[in-house]
């Protein structure tokens, strides 16, 4: 025997022969109850709040209510295979999710499994879903703006990187649509998104993951799905598991956008798990911790000063009203929480508006300081303009009024609308947003019907690169401002778009 075998088992022997067999006590509990997705636990005194159970047939569940004997814990799987007198043990530790860039392209439940295909997602590590939101000294000032493509939000309702932004609406009335288009939009930018879908269908997320896909932004996006046939459990904690992926780019001074598609169906789901674990029930039956459960969750959006990196999360929830019912318990809490809102109104959904966006419901509060200060000149006069033809189309819906002055503010009113107006998915640049509100300022599209405005969202792009000014590239200054042969060389752009646009649509008989 050499003397490296000789050496390991003297070792070993010294080791064995201090070795005292004993028993361990490990608590065990006992699942008294269970029903819809939820089981009353007894026998575990030192369980934690939000601690990872584990029942009999491995399945996991969490802590949601501790009492003075028993624990209201929610199943994350299903829980056919629990009854009654089935045994729990605690695990001692949180519920964690993977995180990390390997993340990107893929489609995860909210325990960071893989929905799309067999191939494990590589996790950098794991990280709980429950995370402290950065401390107020940690923070900074909301500087850059998150660019959406959407000229309407662009310009009125300007994000900033770091803030929160609330897409509220009814039913159907585009809010998926809006964050989507926001989020394919970031594939010109560095900003890494993250899409919680919570209570959907199906077919829904299919269609959303789809869309993404098809204008080549997957890369740079996680999904992160809880359907409605999914456990009241997974559902619950989405929000949570897509924040803590998030917050791994915004700590390592990257920058971030979540969506959560819907906080409304997470609320429901929130009261079902309360009113099944016996908490009271307050204001619309909702428990009473409903506005700290979502200000917990938002609150971990935030811009990072430049000492914690200077990353940011900006965060974009979407919340459904009930016939445009903006006082109701969750959307006024929601409200109240984000830093704006942008409410989508059926009337003008109906009116063939899109995105259908109420001008004077909606708000953002910290984006404006970060908008481009050329984009903010051209937006300011605009907004003004828009907010006086609104007032002014209701007294002249039945004709009558034929001051010149009117007509002509009624008409840009109008124009101003039609470039409102914007099909799904056909992005804009800031440079071409900047173009097309300084051509309205300078009344280019006075002279042309406004049906030839529907088609420039889809044009302006190319046709700025083929012939707008030379180095597009650097259009605005170092301030973002815009000196004025580019002001001039862009609406010259416009300019001849228009006309192209309006000499195919309408060609001069002979
Ligand atoms: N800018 C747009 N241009 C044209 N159509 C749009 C636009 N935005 C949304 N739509 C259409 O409106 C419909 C509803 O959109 P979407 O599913 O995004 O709404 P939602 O508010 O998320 O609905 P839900 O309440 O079901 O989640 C879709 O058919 C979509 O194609
Ligand atoms: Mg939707």
């Amino acid at each position: 025997m050499d003397t490296v075998s000789a050496d390991w088992l003297e070792h070993n022997r010294e080791v064995l022969a201090d070795f005292r067999p004993g028993p361990k006590a490990t608590p065990l509990g006992r699942v008294e109850r269970v029903s819809d997705g939820i089981a009353l636990v007894t026998g575990l005194p030192d369980a934690k709040l939000n601690e990872l159970l584990r029942f009999e047939g491995d399945r996991l569940g969490f802590v949601l209510t501790l009492d003075p004997d028993s624990i209201g814990a929610v199943l994350l799987d299903d829980g056919d295979a629990i009854t009654a007198s089935s045994q729990v043990t605690c695990t001692g530790k949180e519920i964690e999710v993977p995180v990390g860039p390997g993340l990107l392209g893929r489609v995860v439940d909210s325990l960071g499994r893989p929905i799309d295909r067999d191939e494990p997602v590589t996790a950098e590590t794991h990280m709980p879903i429950e995370r402290a939101a950065p401390a107020i000294i940690d923070r900074d000032l909301v500087t850059q703006p998150l660019e959406t493509g959407i000229l309407l939000v662009d310009a009125l309702f300007p994000i900033g990187q770091g803030q929160r932004e609330l897409i509220i609406g009814d039913r159907a009335m585009g809010k998926t649509s809006m964050a989507l288009d926001a989020i394919i939009n970031q594939q010109h930018s560095n900003v890494i998104c993250i899409y919680v879908a919570v209570g959907q269908r199906a077919t829904a997320v299919q269609r959303a993951v789809e869309t993404v896909r098809q204008h080549g932004a997957l890369d740079r996006c996680i999904f992160v799905v809880a359907l409605a046939s999914d456990s009241p459990g997974l559902q619950w904690i989405a929000p949570f598991s897509g924040m803590t992926m998030a917050e791994y780019f915004r700590d390592r001074g990257m920058h971030a956008l979540i969506v959560i598609d819907d906080l409304t169906k997470h609320a429901a789901t929130h009261r079902e798990l309360a009113l099944l674990t016996r908490e009271p029930p307050g204001r619309e039956a909702y428990p009473g911790d409903i506005f700290y459960l979502h200000a917990r969750l938002l609150e971990r959006a935030a811009r990072l000063c430049a000492a914690k990196g200077g990353g940011s999360l900006s965060a974009l929830p979407i919340a459904e009203t009930d016939a445009g019912n903006l006082s109701a318990y969750i959307p006024t809490n929601l409200i109240s929480i984000t830093d704006g809102q942008i409410f989508l109104d059926s009337g003008l959904f109906a009116a063939n508006q899109r995105p259908a966006v109420d001008i004077g419901l909606s708000v953002s509060r910290v984006g404006g300081k970060a908008q481009i200060p050329a984009l903010r000149n051209v937006a300011g006069r605009m907004r003004l303009e828009y907010a006086q033809f609104l007032e002014l189309e209701i007294f002249t819906r039945f004709g009558g009024l034929t001051d010149a002055h009117i007509k002509a503010q009624v008409m840009r009113g109008k124009r101003i609308r039609a470039l409102m107006t914007q099909p799904r998915t056909t992005l804009l640049r800031p440079v071409d947003e900047v173009a097309l509100l300084e051509a309205l300022a300078q009344g280019v599209f006075d002279a042309y019907p406004v049906e030839c405005l529907q088609t420039l969202h889809g044009l302006i792009g190319a046709h700025l690169d083929a012939y707008g000014p030379a180095p597009l590239r650097n259009v605005f200054d170092a301030h973002g401002e815009l000196d004025k042969t580019m002001r001039s060389e862009l609406v010259e752009g416009v300019r001849r778009l228009i006309a192209r646009v309006a000499g195919d649509a309408a060609p001069e008989s002979p």
